[in-house]
C-alpha cells in the first residue's frame, strides 16, 4: 500500500464515525476500521467523497496502512470492549505508537491501561470528547490525557477537528495517564447538575407561575442572551417549544418522567467521596435522576396520598421570574465552583498539574456545558490558578451576592409550594456553610468524642483534647 493514514478510527458507530469523516474533511487521510466490515464499507460508500478514507477489513491491514507513530482511535463502548480492542490492537504495534480512547471510560481504567501500555512501550491516551454527535462531527471539545509525548504527535490532529473560540482550539494537554478522562467526567457530572438546574427553574415557572411550556421556552430564550447563554440554555427552549404531533400537547407532557443515565455523573459523585470534596450539586443531580426513576416507591408515595403544604403557599413575594434567574445563575456558579474543585484536588491528588483556566478555555464552545460564562471562570484561574473556590473571586462573589436575596425568595417557595428543588435548595445551603462564622460542627465534634473518645482540637490552645464524660472534676485530658 502506498498512501498511509495520519489516523485511523477502529469503532464505526455513530461517535466514531462522524470523527473519522471530520479528519478526512479536515484533509487528514482516515484508516477505518469496524468489527463488522459492512459499517466500513458503508462509511466509505456514502461519505468517501468527503475526504481520504483507507478501509480495512482486518486489525493487520488498518494497522499496516497507517503512517508511524500509529494513532489509532478507539470508539467502542466503555469498559470490557475497550480491553477487548486493547488486547486485540496492542500486539500489532511497535514502540512508539499511540492507542487513543475516545470513549467515556472510567479514569480509573484509564490510568490502568496506560500503566500496562507504557510498559510496552506504547502510549496510551485516554481522551474525552464532548459534543455528541453533531460535535464529533463539526468540533467537539477534546480532553486529552496521557504523556506529553504522545500530545506533541497526536495534538495536532486533535487541535484541528476541535471547535474553536476566536480561532483557539477547544483542545488541550489536560495531563498525564487518567487526566484527560477525569476532567471529561467532571464535565458531565456540571453537565448533570446544569440539566437539572434548568428543570428546577422551569418546574417553578410553570407551577409557580402558571406559565405554559411554550411561554417558558420564550423565557429560555430571553435568558439566552443573557449572562446565562450557553447551549443547554438554548436547547431547552427548543425541547419546550416542541409538541407532539400525534396529539398536539406540548412535548415535555408526553415523555415520561424517569430520567435515565449512562453513568458518568455517579462517577464524578463517587470520585467526589473518595477526594473529599463536596459536590453537593452534582450528587442532587444524580439522586433527583434516581429519585425519578425510582417508579415502585413513587407509586408507594403516590398511593399513600403523602401530603403536601397544609397552608395555602401564597404568591412568590418578588418578580418570579427575575428571582428565579438569580437563582439559577448562583446555584449555576456553585455547581461549577464545586466541580472545579473537585478537578484541582484530583490533579493534587495525581500530580496531574491540571491548569483549571485551560479547562474552562476548551470547555467554550463544542461541548455539552459551553457557556458564556466559562469566559469569567478562565479569567478568575488565568489571574489565581491557586483560587480555592470560584466564588471568591470578584466577578462570581458579586454575582452571588447580588442573587442571594432572589435566590432565597425561590427557595422559600419552592418549599412553601411543595415543589421539589434540591438543587437550588441544596446550592444554597453549601453557599451558607461556606460563609458561615462557625459551622455546627462543632457539636459533631463533641459528640464524636462522646461516644468513642474521638478527640477534638481546640480553639484556644493546640493539641488533641479528650473529655472524660462521665468523670467528676476536670474530665478534659490531652490525648
Ligand atoms: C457529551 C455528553 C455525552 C453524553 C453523556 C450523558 O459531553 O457529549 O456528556 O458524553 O451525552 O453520556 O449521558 P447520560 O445522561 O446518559 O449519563
Amino acid at each position: 500500500m502506498s498512501e498511509k493514514a495520519q489516523i485511523g478510527v477502529t469503532g464505526l458507530a455513530v461517535m466514531g464515525r462522524n470523527l473519522a469523516r471530520n479528519f478526512a474533511r479536515h484533509g487528514h487521510t482516515v484508516a477505518v476500521h469496524n468489527r463488522s466490515y459492512n459499517r466500513t464499507k458503508e462509511l466509505v460508500e456514502e461519505f468517501g467523497h468527503e475526504g481520504t478514507f483507507l478501509p480495512s477489513e482486518s486489525a493487520e491491514d488498518f494497522v499496516a496502512s497507517l503512517e508511524r507513530p500509529r494513532r489509532v482511535i478507539i470508539m467502542v463502548k466503555a469498559g470490557g470492549p475497550t480491553d477487548a480492542v486493547i488486547d486485540e490492537f496492542a500486539p500489532l504495534l511497535e514502540e512508539g505508537d499511540m492507542l487513543i480512547d475516545a470513549g467515556n471510560a472510567h479514569y480509573l481504567d484509564t490510568r490502568r491501561r496506560e500503566a500496562a501500555l507504557r510498559e510496552r512501550g506504547l502510549h496510551f491516551v485516554g481522551t474525552g470528547v464532548s459534543g455528541g454527535e453533531e460535535g464529533a462531527l463539526h468540533g467537539p471539545s477534546i480532553m486529552p490525557g496521557g504523556s506529553v509525548e504522545s500530545y506533541q504527535a497526536l495534538g495536532p490532529l486533535l487541535e484541528d477537528i476541535s471547535a474553536k473560540v476566536d480561532g483557539e482550539p477547544c483542545c488541550v494537554h489536560v495531563g498525564p495517564d487518567g487526566a484527560g478522562h477525569f476532567v471529561k467526567m467532571v464535565h458531565n457530572g456540571i453537565e448533570y447538575a446544569d440539566m437539572q438546574l434548568i428543570a428546577e427553574a422551569y418546574d417553578l415557572l410553570r407551577q409557580v407561575g402558571g406559565h405554559s411550556p411554550s411561554e417558558i421556552a420564550d423565557v429560555f430564550r430571553g435568558w439566552n442572551e443573557g449572562r446565562l447563554g450557553s447551549y443547554l440554555i438554548e436547547i431547552t427552549a427548543e425541547v419546550l417549544k416542541q409538541t407532539d404531533a400525534a396529539t398536539g400537547k406540548p412535548f415535555v407532557d408526553i415523555v415520561v418522567d424517569q430520567a435515565e443515565q449512562k453513568g458518568t455523573g455517579r462517577w464524578t459523585v463517587q470520585a467526589a467521596l473518595d477526594l473529599g470534596v463536596p459536590v453537593s450539586g452534582i450528587a442532587e443531580s444524580v439522586f433527583a435522576r434516581a429519585l425519578s426513576g425510582g417508579a415502585d416507591v413513587r407509586k408507594a408515595a403516590a398511593d399513600a396520598g403523602l401530603p403536601g403544604p397544609s397552608a395555602t403557599a401564597g404568591a412568590h413575594e418578588g418578580d418570579l421570574q427575575a428571582d428565579v434567574e438569580q437563582a439559577l445563575f448562583a446555584s449555576k456558579i456553585v455547581a461549577y465552583a464545586q466541580g472545579f474543585q473537585q478537578i484541582q484536588a484530583a490533579s493534587k491528588e495525581y500530580g496531574w498539574s491540571i491548569d483549571p483556566g485551560a479547562m474552562a478555555k476548551i470547555w467554550r464552545a463544542g461541548c455539552i456545558i459551553r457557556a458564556k460564562f466559562l469566559d469569567f471562570i478562565k479569567q478568575a484561574y488565568d489571574k489565581s490558578p491557586e483560587l480555592p473556590t470560584l466564588l471568591v473571586d470578584q466577578y462570581f462573589l458579586e454575582a452571588v451576592s447580588g442573587a442571594q436575596d432572589a435566590w432565597r425568595r425561590v427557595v422559600v417557595t419552592a418549599a412553601r409550594h411543595g415543589i421539589p428543588a434540591p438543587g437550588f435548595a441544596s446550592a444554597l445551603a453549601y453557599y451558607d456553610g461556606l460563609r458561615a462564622e462557625r459551622l455546627p460542627a462543632a457539636l459533631i465534634q463533641g459528640q464524636r468524642d462522646y461516644f468513642g473518645a474521638h478527640t477534638y482540637q481546640r480553639v484556644d490552645k493546640k493539641g488533641a483534647f479528650h473529655t472524660r464524660w462521665a468523670a467528676e472534676g476536670t474530665p478534659e485530658v490531652e490525648a
